[in-house]
């Protein structure tokens, strides 16, 4: 059985309509990652921080998961492979889209932290600032999203799974934020062959034994078709 281990990125749910984040009409665009995405920005303005995950917790919850989603959910159903996906994405549309074995490394918008005591528990719809912990009652709620200078979820699991991988694929990722980004280079030193599915180039695009570029819905699929056959 041939295992894979997937590393995806927001290129992968852009085609269910979620913007992606270095787009030229990005989130990085209209929004200063040091103001929304880090412990520093969140200590100067939570409100501001918990309207902004807000906003991607409603879009992910109006958007479904796409071809490429369902592709890896075929197949990891399929019994010649074992799949572990990985990915940056802190939407839910993998799991939707009928995965199991998913790692949410950057955390989910569907989980609330309390930075008090790190009792995790279901996001409502809209957090705020005022939201207590049910545990400890400390009203120090946040989004359970890893921030930038923050450490990614299950590093060791990852890692683990990438130097035991047959095959490492990366797909719709811009490759641009690490760990992340290291883990072609994490793959190719340990001798497992890699692969990139992405709309463009990415920037590790040449540490690749094999790129492909297009859209996700297209190029997915057509690749599981092709593994599965
Ligand atoms: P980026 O926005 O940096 O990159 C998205 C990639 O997807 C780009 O390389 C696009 O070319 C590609 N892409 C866009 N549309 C696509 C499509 N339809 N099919 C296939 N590929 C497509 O997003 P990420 O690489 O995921 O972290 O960003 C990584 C991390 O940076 C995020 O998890 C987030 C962000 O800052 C945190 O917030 C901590």
């Amino acid at each position: 059985m041939a295992k894979i281990v997937i590393l995806t990125g927001a290129g992968i749910s852009a085609e269910s309509g979620i913007r992606t984040f270095r787009a030229a009409d990005g989130l990085w665009e209209e929004h200063r990652i040091e103001d929304v995405a880090t412990p520093e920005g969140f200590a100067a303005d939570p409100a501001l921080v918990h309207r902004f995950y807000n906003a991607r917790r409603a879009a992910a919850a109006a958007a479904a998961p796409n071809a490429a989603h369902r592709a890896l959910a075929a197949l990891e159903a399929d019994p010649q492979h074992q799949v572990l996906v990985v990915t940056q994405n802190v939407d839910d549309l993998h799991e939707r889209g009928g995965s199991h074995n998913v790692i949410h490394m950057h955390g989910t918008l569907n989980g609330a932290l309390c930075h008090a005591c790190e009792h995790r528990w279901p996001a409502p719809a809209v957090m705020a600032p005022t939201d207590a912990c049910p545990a400890c009652g400390a009203r120090a709620t946040r989004p359970d999203i890893v921030w930038f200078g923050e450490m990614p979820y299950r590093m060791e699991d990852i890692w683990a799974a990438l130097r035991a991988a047959d095959l490492f694929v990366s797909i719709g990722t811009s490759g641009n934020v690490y760990p992340a980004a290291g883990f072609v280079a994490d793959a190719r030193h340990a001798g497992v062959p890699t692969l990139e599915l992405n709309l463009e180039p990415s920037a590790g695009t040449r540490l690749f034994d094999e790129a492909r570029h297009g859209p996700a819905t297209q190029i997915v699929p057509a690749w599981v078709a092709e593994i599965c056959r």
